[in-house]
């Protein structure tokens, strides 16, 4: 792998009565970015938090860049939004956007880094005209709107089929998976291509975040 490790806890799985705090201790544990889950109850089932609460956590200081995946549609509408309330990635889904292409323009010009993020059924070929683009490409290893579910395992060559396309492409591009990830199965999807990794319920879940990124981080070295 090229890249080094990074560690992006979810903060869906936060306590939202003390989000600033809990992103503190997240990032004094150890997070690498903070992954920012952004639901519509339209594109996906459950709604989350939008540009204020995004903003509210960049005034507060967060040390590390802040990954917005937006599960939105539709999608310009709200990007430079996010753009000015400090994103540093933002992500989408390339059904929820009318023109791909645009979009993922539209969150270079605001000065964010684009990714492009793959439902568990959705095919790669929305990689073939953009992965020049991006910075990042999401693999869901769930269905997209909740927190706690399953890994699904056949995401697995999935995720070694894009780390494949990056590689030849040259480029840095970040392949994150997202979803069910824990501290007994974070190896397999590093084995398989990943080198960024969301965690929601297992590290905010955790009684001692330090340790259970400690433990991913350790799992990790091993592969
Ligand atoms: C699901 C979200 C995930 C979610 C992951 O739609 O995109 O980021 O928070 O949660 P866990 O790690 O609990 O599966
Ligand atoms: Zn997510």
């Amino acid at each position: 792998m090229s890249n080094s490790c990074w560690i992006a806890p979810s903060i869906l799985s936060a306590d939202f009565a003390r989000l600033g705090e809990e992103v503190d201790a997240v990032v004094e544990a150890g997070a690498d970015l903070i992954h920012f889950d952004v639901m519509d109850n339209h594109y996906v089932p459950n709604l989350t938090v939008g540009p204020v609460v995004c903003e509210a956590l960049h005034r507060h200081g967060v040390k590390v860049p802040i990954d917005v995946h937006l599960m939105v549609r539709p999608v310009d509408r709200i990007v430079p939004d996010f753009a000015a309330a400090g994103a540093g990635y933002i992500s989408f889904h390339p059904e929820a956007s009318d023109h791909v292409d645009r979009t993922i323009h539209l969150i270079r010009e605001h000065g964010c880094k684009p990714g492009l993020v793959f439902n568990p059924a959705t095919p790669l070929n929305w990689l073939d005209y953009t992965l020049d683009k991006l910075d990042l490409v999401l693999l869901m290893s769930v269905n997209p709107g909740f927190g706690g579910q399953q890994f699904i395992d056949g995401v697995l060559p999935k995720i070694t089929e894009v780390r494949r396309r990056v590689s030849a492409s040259g480029r840095a591009v970040r392949v994150e998976v997202d979803g069910g990830i824990k501290v007994d199965n974070i190896a397999a999807a590093a084995k398989a291509g990943a080198d960024t990794f969301v965690a929601g319920s297992a590290i905010f879940g955790s009684r001692n975040y330090a340790a259970t990124i400690a433990a991913m981080r350790a799992a990790l070295a091993r592969v």
